[in-house]
C-alpha cells in the first residue's frame, strides 16, 4: 500500500526583510548573508500572525470538505506553541472545522517535530487505510536582534494531508534516525528567543546527516545513485548544501544532485527559517521549481531538531497532479508580499514579545490573511 504526502499547503507572512538591508545594518558584507549563509529575503511574523493562525491559513488552502471529513489526527509539530498546556492543534481543529471525531496534539522536538509527525502519520494510514491525518510544520524562528542567529530568522507554516495513493510523495516504510542529548540549540521556558552554539549546531547537523545517510545505505542497499535529489532540513540554505557536499564528488550524477538542490532552495532562501517546516518547504521548492522532476523521481529527506534528533528517509515522486495548484499557491504567497525597512522590522521584534497578562485588542488595518489574532482577553488569545 502507498502512502504519503497528498497536498502541501504553505503559510508565510505578507511582511519581509532584504538579507542586503539586514547586512548594511548590522556592518556586514551582504556577500556573507547572500552567498555564505545562502539567505536572500526574512519573513517577518506580525503580532496578529502566531503558529495557529499561520497553520490555518496553510491549510485552508488545500483541504476539501471531503478532506476535513477524513481527517482522523491533527499532529502540530512546533517549538512555538501559544499555551503551556493546551496543545495548538486544538485550535486548529476549531478553525478548520474538522470533526470531533480527531485525535489532535502537538509535538514538539526543535526542528524535527513535523516529520515525527510525518512518520506517525504514515503509520497511521498503513492501519486505517481510509483515514487521513493533517500534519503541521510551523514556527517562527527568532534569535534575537544583532546576534549571529538573526540572519537565520524566519516565520511560516507548512500543512500536509498523509493519505494513502498520496499524489505527491509516497513514502517508503524503512527510515533510520538518531538522537542524543546535545545543547547546541535550545530556548528555556523563560525565553522567546532561541539560545544556540552557532558553529556546533553547524556540525551536529553535518555529523547526524553523515551518521543517518549511512546506516540508510546499509540497511537499504542502496547508494547515492539511487537518488535523483536530496532534500534537507535548511536553518538557511548553506546548511543543506554544506551537507550534501560531503557525499557528492564531480562526476555527472554528483552535478544534477546540486541542481536539484538550487531549485529545492529557492523558497527557503525566500522565507528563512521556519524550523519544523523547512524541510516541507524546501520539498515544495524542489517540487515546483525543478526542470526534470518526473513521477517515480527517488528523493531522499534528511530531517534535523537540535537538541537533537535527525532521521534520513526516502520517498518516490507521485503522480502530481496537483502541482500546477501548488505553483500558484506558491506565486501568491511570495509575490505579493510586502518589504518592510530594518528599522520596522526592530519594532516588530520587539511587539512580538510574550504577552503580559491582560485585555487588549491589535491593530488589524495591515492583517490581510484570512485566519489572524485579534488580541487577548480574560487570559484567552481571540
Ligand atoms: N562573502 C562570502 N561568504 C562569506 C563572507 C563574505 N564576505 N563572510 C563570511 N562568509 C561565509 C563564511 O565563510 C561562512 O561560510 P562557510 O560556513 O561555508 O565557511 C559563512 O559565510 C558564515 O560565516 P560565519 O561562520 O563566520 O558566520 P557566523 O559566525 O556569523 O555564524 C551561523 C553563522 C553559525 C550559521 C549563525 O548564523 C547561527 O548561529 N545561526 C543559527 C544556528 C543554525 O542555524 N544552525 C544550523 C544547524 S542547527 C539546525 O539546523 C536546527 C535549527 O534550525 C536551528
Amino acid at each position: 500500500m502507498k502512502v504519503g504526502i497528498d497536498k502541501l499547503g504553505f503559510y508565510t507572512p505578507e511582511t519581509y526583510i532584504d538579507m542586503t538591508e539586514l547586512a548594511n545594518a548590522r556592518g556586514e558584507d551582504p556577500a556573507k548573508y547572500l552567498i555564505g549563509i545562502g539567505q536572500r529575503k526574512q519573513a517577518i511574523a506580525p503580532v496578529t500572525q502566531d503558529v495557529v493562525t499561520m497553520a490555518a491559513n496553510a491549510a485552508t488552502k488545500i483541504l476539501t470538505p471531503a478532506d476535513k471529513q477524513s481527517i482522523k489526527m491533527v499532529l502540530f509539530g512546533t517549538e512555538s506553541g501559544v499555551d503551556n498546556s493546551k496543545a495548538t492543534a486544538v485550535y486548529l481543529q476549531t478553525l478548520l472545522g474538522l470533526s470531533a471525531d480527531v485525535r489532535a496534539v502537538e509535538i514538539k522536538q526543535a526542528c524535527y517535530g513535523a516529520t515525527a509527525g510525518v512518520q506517525m502519520a504514515c503509520d497511521y494510514v498503513r492501519s486505517h487505510p481510509t483515514a487521513s491525518v493533517l500534519v503541521i510544520g510551523a514556527d517562527i524562528a527568532r534569535y534575537g536582534l544583532n546576534t549571529p542567529g538573526e540572519v537565520t530568522q524566519g516565520a511560516g507554516a507548512v500543512a500536509m494531508l498523509i493519505k494513502a495513493d498520496p499524489d505527491l510523495i509516497e513514502l517508503e516504510a524503512e527510515s533510520v534516525f538518531h538522537s542524543a542529548d546535545v545543547m547546541d540549540f535550545w530556548r528555556p521556558l523563560y525565553r522567546s528567543e532561541a539560545l544556540v552554539d552557532g558553529h556546533y549546531s553547524n556540525n551536529v547537523y553535518i555529523d547526524f546527516f553523515n551518521q543517518t545517510w549511512q546506516e540508510f545505505q546499509n540497511r537499504t542497499d542502496t547508494n547515492i545513485s539511487d537518488f535523483d535529489a536530496f532534500l534537507f532540513h535548511l536553518p538557511y540554505t548553506k546548511m543543506g548544501l554544506k551537507a550534501l557536499r560531503t557525499i557528492t564528488s564531480d562526476d555527472q550524477h554528483s552535478q544534477d544532485l546540486l541542481t536539484e538542490f538550487e531549485a529545492a532552495k529557492k523558497f527557503n532562501a525566500e522565507v528563512g527559517n521556519i524550523y519544523t517546516g523547512s524541510l516541507y518547504l524546501s520539498l515544495i521548492s524542489w517540487l515546483v521549481n525543478s526542470q526534470t522532476l518526473a513521477s517515480g523521481n527517488h528523493v531522499g529527506f534528511f530531517s534535523f531538531g537540535s537538541g537533537a534528533q535527525g532521521e534520513f528517509f526516502a520517498g518516490n515522486v507521485g503522480p502530481s497532479t496537483q502541482l500546477q495548484n501548488l505553483k500558484m499557491q506558491m506565486e501568491a504567497s511570495l509575490n505579493q508580499r510586502r518589504q518592510i525597512s530594518i528599522k520596522e522590522y526592530e519594532a516588530m521584534f520587539e511587539a512580538r514579545r510574550p504577552f503580559e497578562a491582560g485585555d487588549y485588542a491589535f491593530d488589524l488595518s495591515e492583517e490581510k490573511a484570512q485566519f489572524y489574532l485579534k488580541g487577548q482577553q480574560n487570559h484567552q488569545l481571540l
